[in-house]
């Protein structure tokens, strides 16, 4: 509500100060400058930012036989403890690769096909800590995953995926390779999920187990043999491996967690989605943005000195992050990732550096439109939400606690008492903004003091909404990522729905 009343304020002052109608759009181009361009296409140059983020990388088409066999299993639900979660369910292709909620319910949903806003479990209170990322470009990524970096490129050699050199992983602990990551950072990820309790495991499927035994169990289970033999009542994996890796083998030679895990992250780093108005600008097609849009990308890539936001900062190079961890306070709502009083220390989980506390990872920023929530909590709803925070995270997350909090939040729309429902989120986040003040008071932090006007603030959103590739908004261009009746093996595809029973 209060955004939307924000939202047609502002269109009326710009309607008015333009002295223009309010049809004034994207279409037209007449109020740019060429001094404008300019501008933007030296910021551009000195940047780094031509090309294509996609270029030079060995990427996968979704055609391959291996992102074929990714794709059902990404859409199964035997990959579940208890059959009733697939990867999909948190990471859904019309749902910007991630799952809208601010947090997600894995294990135990209410109608396990219903994703998105809708998607509860009994208590309805979600179960795992932290939002979930999208999976869109994940072949982009070349230093770590996890919003704590807790999944790293050894060498983060630029445009290998981490193909280049070792993987740590949270089985080998930090900096130590883990010789069953795999050859790139979508493979080392896909080893985990399915590991995690509240995400897919729930708590009675290998009970007390070690990861290894979770993932050798699920293949042995989609193999069909050994601890896993007639745990599907419909199998028809082995057929499927063997044609995608072209091979006759045996189920338990094919059939393996390492296999699994090539196929998955073969099928996650075939979904290259770039092509927005902003690549198209800087590819030298000056009409692909409007007046706005050129203003947002100036201020998001000019330093806070010059007079900018000061963005790229941490935003950086053409898939908008430096791949770092940092604390710039986002609010903490949620159970908690694992520490006292329902807090997440971010990074500091991960290395057990006090230092590094509230620090997260910064977030690429294509396709950013379609994967609200945002941060690592999910705590903020929209763009415009977001912007106000990195101005001034002390006022914004004031005015967001006055303003219900979580409880103003979709996900959370007619929770029964909702407002107790997480008693510690004030004070986690007033400490995590003291940390991120204290970073800056120190000149540590690369959060710089800024102040932009509303209407700059909307300018940075209409960039950002400029990042989108319009494929990832169309049912028709995304199909092809869509696993349908004819991709189930197991009969435990997962057909994803909204809350109304629509198919996504
Ligand atoms: C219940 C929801 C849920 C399910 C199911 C799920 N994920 Fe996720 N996924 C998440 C969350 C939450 C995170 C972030 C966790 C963190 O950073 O601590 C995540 C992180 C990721 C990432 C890292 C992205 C990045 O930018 O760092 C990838 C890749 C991913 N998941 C792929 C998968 C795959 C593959 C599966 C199935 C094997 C899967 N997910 C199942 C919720 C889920
Ligand atoms: C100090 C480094 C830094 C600077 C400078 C910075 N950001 Fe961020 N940004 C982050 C981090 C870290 C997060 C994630 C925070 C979290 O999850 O707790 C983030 C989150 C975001 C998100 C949410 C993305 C998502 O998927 O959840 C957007 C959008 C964003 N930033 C835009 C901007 C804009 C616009 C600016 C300039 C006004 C900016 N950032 C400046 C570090 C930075």
């Amino acid at each position: 509500m209060r955004v939307l009343k924000f939202a047609s304020t502002v269109l009326i002052t710009v309607g008015v100060s333009t002295s223009a109608t309010l049809a004034w759009s994207q279409t037209d181009h007449s109020t740019i400058d060429v001094a404008d361009h300019i501008a933007l296409d030296k910021l551009i140059d000195e940047q780094g930012l031509r090309g294509n983020p996609a270029e030079g990388r060995d990427l996968p088409s979704i055609n391959d036989p291996l992102a074929q066999l990714g794709k059902k299993l990404f859409f199964t639900k035997g990959l579940s403890g208890d059959k009733d979660v697939a990867c999909v369910s948190c990471h859904h292709p019309m749902l910007g690769g991630s799952d809208e909620l601010s947090l997600p319910v894995g294990v135990n949903a209410k109608r396990p096909e219903v994703l998105g806003v809708g998607r509860v479990d009994e208590d309805g209170l979600p179960d795992v800590p932290r939002n979930s990322p999208t999976v869109f470009n994940l072949g982009l990524w070349d230093t770590t995953l996890f919003w704590d970096s807790r999944l790293e490129s050894m060498g983060q050699e630029p445009g290998q995926n981490g193909a280049a050199s070792s993987i740590s992983t949270p089985d080998s602990g930090l900096g130590v390779a883990d010789p069953l990551a795999g050859p790139n950072l979508a493979t080392a990820q896909a080893r985990f999920p399915v590991t995690s309790q509240a995400e897919m495991r729930d708590t009675t499927f290998e009970a007390g187990s070690r990861n290894e035994a979770v993932r050798q169990h699920l293949a042995a289970r989609l193999g069909d043999y050994g601890i896993g033999e007639g745990e599907l009542a419909v199998n028809n994996w082995l057929a499927e491996f063997q044609k995608a890796f072209n091979l006759v083998a045996d189920a338990q030679t094919l059939i393996t967690y390492e296999n699994i895990a090539l196929a998955i992250g073969e099928y996650e780093r075939s979904m290259v989605f770039v092509n927005s108005p902003w690549q198209q600008y800087v590819d030298g097609n000056r009409n692909a943005l409007s007046a706005d849009e050129i203003a947002g990308a100036t201020l998001f890539l000019t330093r806070a000195e010059m007079g900018g936001a000061g963005c790229a900062n941490c935003h950086s190079g053409t898939f908008f992050t430096d791949g770092e961890t940092h604390a710039i306070g986002f609010p903490q709502i949620g159970v908690g990732k694992g520490v006292v009083n329902d807090d997440d220390f971010g990074r500091e989980m991960a290395t057990g550096n006090s230092e590094e506390r509230y620090r997260f990872r910064t977030p690429g920023l294509l396709n950013v439109e379609v994967t609200k929530p945002y941060g690592h909590a999910g705590a903020y709803q929209t763009l415009k939400d977001v912007v106000d925070h990195h101005v001034n995270p002390t006022e914004a997350v004031k005015a967001y606690f006055a303003k219900g909090g979580w409880c103003a939040l979709p996900q959370f729309e007619g929770l029964a008492d909702c407002e107790n429902a997480y008693p510690h989120a004030v004070e986690n986040t007033k400490l995590a903004v003291e940390k991120t003040e204290l970073e800056r008071a120190f000149a540590i932090s690369k959060l710089p003091y800024i102040w932009l006007s509303e209407k700059e603030r909307w300018q940075l959103v209409a960039f950002l909404e400029a990042l989108t590739d319009p494929c990832v908004k169309d049912r028709t261009c995304m199909s092809p990522w869509i696993a349908d009746e004819s991709d189930d093996v197991d009969n435990l595809l997962l057909i994803a729905t909204d809350v109304n029973g629509t198919p996504l």
